[in-house]
This record gives structure tokens, C-alpha cells and sequence, in this order.
């Protein structure tokens, strides 16, 4: 396609900015690419059933659901609905199996299964991003370079690990749990089931986990993965459905310990049925995470990792940047930049390459998001949207800026899971950390500044699990995860999220 692109160039300073003008970028249309389509076989069934003892089984009360491609609202296939009689017979077989095999397993023998794992699904890496992104709506490139490698990531991780134990505590002695039931969320399906089955599995417990009920395909795929692997019947155990089906893995007598990532709202739910039972509990929440940016910093990096910490993947991420502050002397001069950075993001086809953001996960998440982007406009803040053309099937959001924003505004407080940037400005250091702070969230924040002093000031006097500096949305298996306040307790990853899986005695 020719290109249409017309870059006019409109220089409008406002006064008060500190450094040059950053000239506004005015465009037609986006440049067109040839489109760049992913064309691996994603190899998908048309009905998956449940994962029980190793097997795949059918669901008892012989229910089933659609499971969609959300860019395209085409149904991909039948998935098991599971009920009380399935998550019944799941624990038995997690139950079974950590008594009679995975539990007693040495170590280092646990260790293989887990490498195996880990190789077999970078062996179909592909294939699984090419799902991963056909079920969640997520860019095919974030799928393919960042989520399936970091999920094959947390099994070498924990592998290495498994035959290592007694150095997780030194001077304890160390033990699994037992049976652990976990719940997942829909934003990462397939690390998230890597976040909580690796460690699990490599102290020594089995597990009946259960995906989200948008995005069960790749946890599914994992199944055909670990009876590829050998891995001994019942040491995972997948149940797929809805709420219903979360609250029974939850609240079922069998678990010594239970893991949930998901909204605050049903984090409290689960929180409150398990009230006076003496499970453990590991909770990964919601976040509100502020960017924080002094005008010292690299203002064009700055940029590039507020972006990317708002509109990775559609901004459906926990620890999203989704609240700027931005030193008063700059503010200008990024909100220009900003403006011209997501101009030119590509919105539309999450199976192109060139895709920047994909699908909204649901038509639920997006008329959440467009709920509170309206509240936005209407208790006043500026918003920003660029002109891109949006596909007329599917569920997808433009990138959306809003300037102005004040603290008491819902867009500042609430949690979107969208791609949607609010932007607050501070004039010193205490009130940065102040506005950063005032939320009822603690899961993450970003700090950039060129004072070592100053990152090192914040990150003690941040609320914030995970602080990243000059940097956003960094991860590594070996680095815990979790948060603060209404966002959670519990850790993932690292020694730390180890612990959370074993008994010390
Ligand atoms: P949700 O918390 O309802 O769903 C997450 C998981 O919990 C799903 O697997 C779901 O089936 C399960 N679930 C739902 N009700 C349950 C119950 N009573 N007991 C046990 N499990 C249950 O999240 P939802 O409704 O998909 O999204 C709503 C909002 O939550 C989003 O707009 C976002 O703000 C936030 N959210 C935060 C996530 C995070 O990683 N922090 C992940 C997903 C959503
Ligand atoms: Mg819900």
C-alpha cells in the first residue's frame, strides 16, 4: 500500500516548559505495513476436556462452553464446564498422586520432569503463541517473545531448584505442603499457569488449578505437555469453568494451601470463605502502579517505558503503569511526546507482527474499560485518543491518554486493566511519593531521575512490591513478585516464592 502518511509539523510551546518544544507529530494515516501475519499451526482440538489423573476426562454433568478468539468473536472451541463432582475427583487424584509419587520423589528426580517440561514447550513455542494470542487477543509478538518464553523460563528456573531444597532455608528442614488449589487470570494464561505450577511442583505438591474461563486453550495444550513429559498422573490436575467452578477449587477441604491471582473483589470472597480454616493462602491482586518521572530523567526512554508499561498488552497487566506523575517543569514536553509515540502505535490483528496492541480479552473487560474512560471525560480530565481505525469485528480499544487528571478522579483510583494512561503532575519529591502512594493498591511503581540518591529514597518510601528504576515491567523467575495493601500478600518467584509452597520444621 502506498504510503499516506503526511507529517506535518506543528511547533505550539507552552509557556512554563522547561527545555526545548517537542513539535507535535500530525498524521494522516499510519504509514501501512504489508500485512505480517503469524502462520504457525496452533494445533487446536475442538473440545478439550477436563485434566484429571493424567487423562483427559469428560466433565461428569457432560457440559461444555465456547471458548473465543476475541479479535474476531469466532468460536475456537468446546471447552469442559466442571462441577462440584469434577473438582471433587481432580483432588482426589492430586491427593493420590502426592501421596503415593510426587511427594516421596526425590528431588533431583522431580527436577527431570520439570526440565522436560520446560524443553518440550520451548520445542512448541510457536504453536503455543500462535494460541496463547488466538484465545487472549494479546500481539502475536508478545506472545511469542515474551510469554511463552518467560512461562518455559519459570520451569528451567524452578527445575533447577528442585534438587537444591535444602538451601532454600538453611539450617531447616524443608517439606511440600501437600494439595494446593490455584485460580488464575486471563492476562497471562499460560505464565500465570507457569508462575504457580512451577514452584509448586518443584517443593513437591500437586495441584488442581483452574484457568480463566476466556482463556483456558494454552493451559490445555500444557496438559498434552506434561503427558508427553511422563509426568506422573495426578500431580496436575486442570479444571476448566467460571466463577462456580473457582469458588469449589477454593473452598474445597482438600487443599493445605490455596494461590489466587485475580480482581480484589473476588480475592476478598475467596479471603472470607477461608476465614477460620488454617489454609494457607497466597493472594495476587489488582494494582494502580504509578510511573514517576523528574525532570532529570531520559525523557525519550521515559516515554518509550511508560508505554510500554500502560500498553503492554492492552494494558490487562496487574502491575500496569497506569497512573503518570510527571515533575511539573517537564510535564509539557512528555505529555507531547507521549502524544506523538501513540500516534504511531498499531492497533488491530494481534496475529500481525507488526501489531502493537491486540484485542480487549472480553466484551465485558472492554465495556469496563469504556465505563470508566467515560467517567473520565465527564469529571474532566483531557483525554487523548488517536485516530486509528479500529477493526469492525472484535473487541479492541484505542490507546488512550488522559492530561489532567486529579486524585480524586475514578480514572486515578480505580483499577482499568485497559489501555488507558492517567497523568498527574508533582512538584517535589514528597509529593510524588505521597500521590504515588494514595491508592489502596501496592503491587509495583517506576521511578525515573538521573540521581542514584533519589531512586534509592523512593524505593524504600514507595508502598510497592516491585519497584523498577529507569526501567518498567521487568521480570526474571528469580526475582519475587507480589504486593502491598489491597494488592495482595504472598510472593511468586525467587527463593521467596518457594517458601510460600513448603513446610519448615
Ligand atoms: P476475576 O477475579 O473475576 O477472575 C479471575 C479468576 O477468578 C478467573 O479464573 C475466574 O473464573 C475466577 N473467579 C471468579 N469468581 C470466583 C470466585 N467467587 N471464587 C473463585 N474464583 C473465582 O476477574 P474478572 O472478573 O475476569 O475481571 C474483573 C477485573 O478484575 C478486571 O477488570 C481487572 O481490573 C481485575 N483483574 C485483575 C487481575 C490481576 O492480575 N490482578 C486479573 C484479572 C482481572
Ligand atoms: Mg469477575
Amino acid at each position: 500500500m502506498p504510503p499516506t502518511t503526511q507529517d506535518k509539523r506543528k511547533t505550539a510551546p507552552r509557556a512554563g516548559s522547561r527545555g526545548r518544544a517537542v513539535p507535535e507529530l500530525i498524521f494522516g494515516d499510519l504509514w501501512e505495513y504489508d500485512p505480517a501475519p503469524e502462520t504457525a499451526d496452533p494445533k487446536l482440538k475442538a473440545r478439550y476436556d477436563l485434566f484429571i489423573g493424567g487423562e483427559f476426562t469428560a466433565p461428569k454433568a457432560g457440559a461444555y462452553f465456547d471458548t473465543i478468539n476475541p479479535a474476531t468473536e469466532q468460536k475456537l472451541a468446546d471447552v469442559a464446564l466442571a462441577g462440584q463432582a469434577d473438582v471433587d475427583a481432580a483432588y482426589r487424584a492430586a491427593q493420590r498422586a502426592f501421596d503415593t509419587t510426587w511427594g516421596r520423589m526425590p528431588g533431583r528426580e522431580r527436577a527431570k520432569y520439570l526440565y522436560r517440561v520446560a524443553r518440550l514447550l520451548q520445542d512448541r513455542a510457536r504453536e503455543f503463541a500462535v494460541a496463547e494470542t488466538l484465545n487472549g487477543g494479546k500481539p502475536i509478538k508478545e506472545s511469542r517473545d515474551f510469554d511463552v518464553p518467560m512461562a518455559a523460563a519459570h520451569f528451567f528456573y524452578h527445575a533447577g531448584w528442585a534438587d537444591k531444597l535444602d538451601y532454600v532455608a538453611p539450617g531447616r528442614k524443608i517439606a511440600p505442603l501437600g494439595v494446593v488449589g490455584q485460580v488464575i487470570p486471563w492476562n497471562f494464561p499460560l505464565l500465570m499457569l507457569a508462575w504457580k505450577l512451577a514452584p509448586a511442583l518443584a517443593m513437591g505438591n500437586c495441584v488442581v488449578i483452574k484457568p480463566a474461563e476466556t482463556t483456558p486453550i494454552t493451559a490445555l495444550k500444557l496438559a498434552e505437555i506434561f503427558q508427553q513429559a511422563g509426568l506422573p498422573p495426578g500431580v496436575v490436575n486442570i479444571v476448566t469453568g467460571a466463577g462456580e467452578t473457582g469458588a469449589a477449587v477454593m473452598a474445597h477441604p482438600t487443599p493445605v494451601k490455596v494461590a489466587f491471582t485475580g480482581s480484589t473483589e473476588v480475592g476478598k470472597v475467596i479471603m472470607r470463605s477461608l476465614a477460620g480454616t488454617d489454609k494457607k493462602m497466597t493472594m495476587e491482586l489488582g494494582g494502580k502502579a504509578a510511573n514517576i518521572i523528574f525532570d532529570d530523567a531520559p525523557l525519550d526512554q521515559a516515554v518509550e517505558g511508560v508505554v510500554n508499561g500502560i500498553f503492554f498488552n492492552q494494558g490487562h497487566v496487574c502491575c500496569a503503569g497506569s497512573r503518570l506523575l510527571v515533575h511539573e517543569p517537564v510535564a509539557d514536553r512528555v505529555l507531547a511526546k507521549l502524544k506523538n509515540r501513540v500516534r504511531v502505535l498499531r492497533v488491530g490483528d494481534p496475529m500481525d507482527k507488526n501489531t502493537d496492541l491486540g484485542a480487549i480479552n472480553s466484551r465485558q473487560q472492554l465495556e469496563k474499560i469504556g465505563e470508566l474512560v467515560d467517567s473520565g471525560v465527564k469529571e474532566g480530565a483531557e483525554i487523548f485518543q488517536p485516530p486509528c481505525r479500529l477493526p469492525a469485528k472484535g473487541f479492541f480499544f484505542r490507546p488512550t491518554l488522559f492530561s489532567g487528571v486529579t486524585q480524586s478522579h475514578r480514572i486515578a483510583r480505580e483499577e482499568i486493566f485497559g489501555p488507558v494512561l492517567s497523568i498527574l503532575t508533582f512538584r517535589t519529591v514528597d509529593e510524588a511519593v505521597e500521590k504515588a502512594n494514595n491508592t489502596a493498591y501496592g503491587l509495583s511503581a517506576g521511578v525515573w531521575t538521573d540521581k542514584g540518591s533519589r531512586i534509592l529514597k523512593l524505593s524504600t518510601e514507595l508502598k510497592a512490591g516491585v519497584i523498577w528504576a529507569n526501567t518498567f515491567n521487568k521480570f526474571d523467575p528469580a526475582s519475587p513478585f507480589g504486593g502491598y495493601k489491597e494488592s495482595g500478600f504472598g510472593r511468586e518467584g525467587g527463593r521467596q516464592g518457594l517458601l510460600d509452597y513448603a513446610k519448615l520444621t
